[in-house]
Parts: C-alpha cells; sequence; structure tokens
C-alpha cells in the first residue's frame, strides 16, 4: 500500500486491521468490495477455457484497471493485455513493479486514435512494452508511421474491422485491403491482422440468439479477412470478443484471441443478460458496501451510495441477499431503499449492492477492497481510473 492511500483517513481503520476477523465491517462506505478467490476462480476460469480451446486470451484492462489483476491474468497464462485508451495503457506499465511480470508485457490498444501527439505517445510506450494497436483509416496509418519513424521504433497494427457495432473500423473487405497495403508499405509499422470487436452482441438476451448474431458478425469479419489474405497479406492475429460471447466465439472459431474484460467481476447487468448461461457462470466477485445513514421514515431507508457511487448508464443495482429489496437513486450521494415485505432496514445497516455495470464504476473508485468473507485480504489501487486519454 503506497503512503498516499495510508494517509487518507477514510482508509485508515479497515487498512490497520487488515487481516483482522470482522475486519470488512471497518471499511469506510460507499466502499468496492472484491472477493479474492471469486475473483481469482474467475481468472482460471477463463484462461483454462481459452487455453483449452487453443485460444489466447489477452483480458481488457478496461474492467478493473489494476495492476494486481494483470499481474494474476498474465500469471494464469494470459499472453498480454487489451487497453481501450493510450492513457490506460500508460497508467498500468508505469505502476506495474519491476517483478510483477517475468518478461515484457504485449499491449493491445482497442481503439483508433487521431493526431500526431497520440501517434507519440504509442510510440513512446514501444520502448516499455510490445505495443500492438489497431486503425481504421488510412490518415491513421500515416501518423502513426510519422510517430514510429521520429522514435526509430517498429510498431504492429492490426486493421479495426466493424463486425456491426459501428462505433469504429473499416466498413468493409476494400477499405480493410486499402489499410492492410498501406501499413505494409509503412517501412516502421508492421501489419499483424485484424480486430472484430462485437460489443453490440454481448449483452443479447438467450443463447441461441446471441449464437446466431455472433455467426453473422463473424462472417463479416470472415470476408474482411479473407480479402486481406486474397491481396497477398497473412492475418495473422485475429482477435476480438468479450464476456458475454466468449465461448461462442471459441465455438465459431475465426477469433484466435479473445479480449475480455468484465468476467473478473461481472455486475447487474451481465447477471440479467446471461443468467445460467455458460457465460454468464463466472462469479460476481465485485460488490459496492453501503450503509444505511438514515431510517426516519416507514417503508424505506436512506443508504450513502447515489449517482456518485456507481455508474449508471445500465440502471440500478440489486441489493444482495434481499430478493425484494428494491433500490432508487436518491440524489447525487444517497440512495432509497425498501426491502419489500421484509423487516425494515436499520441506521448503521451495512448493505451490499451489485454494481449496474462494472467497467464504468470502477472508474470512479481509487481503491478495491479484497476481501475472504468478513476479512481485509488486501487493498489495492485502481491505477488506470480517469486514464481516459
Ligand atoms: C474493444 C473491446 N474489447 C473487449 C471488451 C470487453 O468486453 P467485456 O467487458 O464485455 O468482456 C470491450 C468492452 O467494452 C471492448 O470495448
Amino acid at each position: 500500500v503506497n503512503e498516499n492511500l495510508r494517509n487518507v483517513p477514510a482508509y485508515a481503520h479497515a487498512l490497520a486491521r487488515r487481516g483482522e476477523q470482522n475486519s470488512r465491517h471497518a471499511i469506510a462506505t460507499p466502499a468496492l468490495v472484491c472477493d479474492l478467490a471469486l475473483l481469482q476462480e474467475n481468472i482460471e476460469r477463463m484462461a483454462l477455457e481459452t487455453r483449452a480451446a487453443g485460444v489466447a486470451l489477452r483480458p481488457h484492462v478496461k474492467s478493473h484497471k489494476s495492476t494486481f489483476i494483470v499481474t494474476r491474468q498474465i500469471a494464469a497464462g494470459a499472453s498480454g493485455i487489451s487497453c481501450a485508451k493510450i492513457g490506460e495503457a500508460e497508467a498500468i506499465i508505469r505502476n506495474l513493479g519491476d517483478d510483477d511480470l517475468d518478461g515484457p508485457l504485449s499491449v493491445l490498444l482497442t481503439s483508433p486514435f487521431v493526431g500526431h501527439q497520440s501517434a507519440q505517445r504509442v510510440a513512446a510506450l514501444a520502448a516499455h512494452c510490445h505495443v500492438i494497436t489497431v486503425v481504421d483509416h488510412v490518415d491513421g496509418v500515416d501518423e502513426l508511421e510519422r510517430a514510429a519513424c521520429e522514435a526509430n521504433v517498429v510498431i504492429e497494427v492490426l486493421c479495426d474491422v466493424d463486425v456491426g457495432l459501428h462505433r469504429t473500423g473499416v466498413p468493409g473487405p476494400d477499405e480493410a485491403v486499402e489499410v492492410a497495403r498501406r501499413i505494409d508499405n509503412a517501412p516502421h509499422l508492421r501489419f499483424g491482422g485484424v480486430q472484430g470487436y462485437a460489443g453490440h452482441l454481448q449483452h443479447v438476451v438467450g443463447r441461441e440468439h446471441r449464437r446466431a448474431a455472433v455467426i453473422a458478425a463473424t462472417q463479416q469479419l470472415r470476408d474482411v479477412i479473407d480479402a486481406i489474405e486474397a491481396s497477398g497479406f497473412d492475418v495473422t492475429l485475429r482477435t476480438g470478443g468479450g464476456t458475454g460471447t466468449s465461448s461462442l466465439d471459441i465455438e465459431v472459431g475465426v477469433l484466435n484471441e479473445l479480449q475480455p474484460g468484465s468476467y473478473v467481476f461481472m455486475d447487474r447487468q451481465y447477471r440479467d443478460a446471461l443468467g445460467d448461461d455458460r457465460e454468464g457462470r463466472y462469479h460476481q466477485s465485485l460488490t459496492l458496501l453501503t450503509t444505511v445513514i438514515s431510517s426516519n421514515h416507514d417503508g424505506f431507508v436512506t443508504v450513502d451510495a447515489g449517482w456518485k457511487a456507481m455508474a449508471t448508464d445500465a440502471g440500478v443495482p440489486s441489493v444482495l441477499g434481499h430478493d425484494a429489496a428494491t433500490f432508487a437513486f436518491f440524489g447525487d450521494e444517497h440512495g432509497r431503499v425498501t426491502n419489500g415485505d421484509g423487516p425494515a432496514f436499520q441506521r448503521g445497516e451495512r448493505l451490499e449492492l451489485l454494481p449496474p455495470h462494472c467497467d464504468t464504476t470502477i472508474d470512479r473508485y481509487e481503491v478495491i477492497w479484497l476481501v475472504h468473507d468478513d476479512v481485509v485480504v488486501d487493498v489495492i489501487e485502481v491505477v488506470a481510473r480517469g486514464r481516459s486519454q
């Protein structure tokens, strides 16, 4: 634990009681709490599933933003990490300890970027790790080549392919071939393959629906791969996929690398979408601890977690262990909780919420408390939080 954290009064009690029975109750709320054993099981399960299928695993850091979890993912066999933003990768690289990994880290930047400054930062990263980046436009290739040339590095580049999300990616085979050719002509760039991320399919309800959608999206990627190969280029790396489609991506068999993120924690949104499906069987390892701070009304209490305590892009959290309980936002700092027909919650009572969406919630917290039952085992820093640039 670094000095900055030790000096935060809100963390002091729980930090001082690490390893003691009941130390979980010393965590000041609202706080993110992660069950270490469940986290580790999730990490190992995805590693096992991909390894058994002969598919590489490059977990997405955007979900946890923590070097502690990166280290465990690599130890479990991940071939590298994925980062959504350059800033995320910079923070992870800067905060990894010298002894955290056996060899150099391989980092895939999964979003295209624009402009010389960004390209310079990517080239600078290449001095500290193996960088792979994506582009979806020939101008992006030119920007990257200029920066790589100035820094005298060689960067591996993938063509990002739109497989239906319409967020980024070349729209089709012709543009993909143009991008691959431009990369191949750039002396400081090496064409590595393609990325096709079907973000719009991760939460499709019903495994058969999801399978049909994955097959259709993958066909788009396959068409692009065929066109690039027909033009004489090897499409060595075929990366994409997320938690919700992970085992379907393996089954369909075009991707040879998966980049899931949420599987380490899961969240209410994934629980609702995936239920007991194979992809839904990762543990809910992350919860949001909150305290009842006022109970002066019949029928509801007020807790200390509101809009600021969690991301709300995926609706409301559920209250763990209380099926009939409801949560409603009660302002920036507060939530309104009922307990259905159950006994009223009491002032001072602690409740555990299942965050609606893990990635966007994590980004609001400086630390995550690692627990085993009622014992605080450790605290980890969300080193890349806010690093969206
Ligand atoms: C490009 C990319 N790859 C992988 C993921 C991981 O998805 P998930 O968290 O659903 O596993 C994301 C998440 O948004 C993403 O944007």
